[in-house]
């Protein structure tokens, strides 16, 4: 493969291009590579290759006429990848299609990039190397070629040492170990020891998908997984995040339709209904606010029927759903509780159909995975200011940009949980 970089610092890749894997790979004659400096395309007096922007504005701008010459220049210039934050986001699978062209030209933006018409007047493909602004398209460039020229048949040592690696089947890798067995009382995982290659890759598999269900469940859209996969995930979704999880629905105060505090009443669907997303989501629990005796009595009527009494005896599946049910006066009440039951008290977040200001899904997610959530749901017309504001953040409205959006709390309980602990894959 030949890769031709086009850039005003052509310097910048002499050690980078020089060493290691890819060094060598140059050596035997894999890669090569030739520079193409835009600045010894610009003809005036101070041979310049950038510009003011038009429409004003801080910094300078790469101009068109020296970068198409040098572009010009590239007898076989393969394919055009231009490096730019607001290219399509670089991955190990661009990587591979591009690991099979015999040529490439590698576009190094500088200042505040290029003339947006430079797109038009090559087929460039633009590239992002992540999110976040780096001095130049030179450091872009390198793990461009670093992700890709270790894809070329006869690179690496060992051909399967790439097929392995994180994103290679769409997942991060698994965790690697070497000797000494034991550092500073740190163990080697006893499994890597045993010598049984199927458990091994048993464990690492499983290691590859929790790591990726940590940091990256993004990857999963693009993961082809077996039914094992998704039980192993469904599991640990349920036993570290689920369980931590307590839904906590309030009677009062919430609002009523004149924007007053006021108390509702509880509704028999609304315990089923939300007792039965509980259990199938292997949450904590689920509490039930009401300031009110009556409410109350109801709710221990109800609740002793549908667990203790005939209701749970001809129902067993309706019993466990209902005995994750605690009835409390106060929020504050259902807070203790949780601290009771799991020794930290929890994290309480609000939902509401009309925040503007919120925390996002994964902020909910990843707190689930150390801490205990109650998660607030109002019935009437919504929580109170005061409650909302007791709260360490409200959830994305669901639905918030359109005109209707009256779920019954029940709804807006299943979608949300669903959101944050449904399936993967
Ligand atoms: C200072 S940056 C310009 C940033 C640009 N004004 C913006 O906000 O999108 C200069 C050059 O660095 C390169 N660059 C910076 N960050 C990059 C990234 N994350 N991925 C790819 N190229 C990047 C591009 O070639 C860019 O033209």
């Amino acid at each position: 493969m030949h890769i031709t970089i086009v850039t005003i610092f052509p310097e910048f890749f002499d050690s980078a291009l020089s060493c290691g894997l890819l060094g060598q790979a140059r050596e035997r004659g894999l890669v090569s590579f030739s520079f193409v400096n835009p600045r010894d395309f610009a003809f005036d007096r101070h041979r310049s290759v950038d510009d003011r922007p038009y429409g004003g504005g801080p910094g300078m701008v790469m101009t068109l006429p020296p970068l198409k010459r040098a572009m010009q220049s590239i007898e076989t210039p393969g394919q055009i990848v231009a490096m730019t934050p607001r290219g399509k986001p670089f991955c190990q699978s661009m990587a591979e299609s591009l690991s099979h062209q015999r040529a490439l030209t590698l576009v190094c933006g500088r200042y505040e990039g290029y003339d947006e018409r430079f797109t038009s007047l090559f087929p460039v493909e633009e590239t992002s190397v992540g999110d976040m602004v780096l001095n130049g398209g030179e450091t872009a460039a390198l793990a461009v070629i670093e992700a890709t020229t270790r894809l070329i048949p006869g690179f690496m040592g060992h051909a399967d040492s790439g097929s392995e690696e994180s994103f290679a089947a769409g997942l991060l890798e698994y965790p690697h170990y070497t000797r000494p067995e034991e550092f500073e009382e740190l163990v080697v995982p006893e499994v890597l020891l045993s010598g049984d290659h199927a458990a091994i890759a048993a464990w690492r598999r499983k290691k590859s998908l929790e790591t990726t269900l940590a940091r990256r469940p993004d990857l999963f859209d693009q993961v082809d997984m077996d039914r094992a996969d998704m039980q192993y995930l469904a599991s640990i979704m349920r036993q570290r995040m689920g369980r931590n999880l307590y839904l906590c629905l309030v009677h009062g105060p919430v609002r009523n339709k004149y924007g007053q505090d006021a108390v509702v009443s509880l509704t028999n669907l609304d315990l089923h209904d939300i007792a039965r997303v509980s259990r199938t989501y292997g949450l904590g629990g689920f509490s039930v606010v009401t300031p009110l005796e009556d409410q109350k009595k109801l709710a221990a009527t109800l609740l002793s029927h549908w667990t203790s009494g005939p209701g749970g005896q001809r129902n067993p599946d309706r019993a466990e759903a209902l005995s994750l049910v605690s009835v409390h006066d106060r929020i504050e009440d259902a807070m203790h509780a949780v601290k009771a039951k799991t020794g930290q008290a929890p994290i309480v977040f609000a939902t509401s159909a009309t925040a503007e200001k919120t925390v996002s899904l994964r902020c909910v997610q990843h707190t689930l995975t150390t801490s205990p959530i109650l998660l607030l749901f109002g019935t009437g017309h919504g929580l109170t200011e005061d409650t909302l504001e007791f709260t360490t953040g409200c959830l994305r409205p669901i639905r918030p940009f359109d005109v209707y959006n009256h779920l019954s709390v029940r709804a807006a309980a299943a979608i949300t949980v669903d959101r944050l602990l449904g399936d993967v894959g």
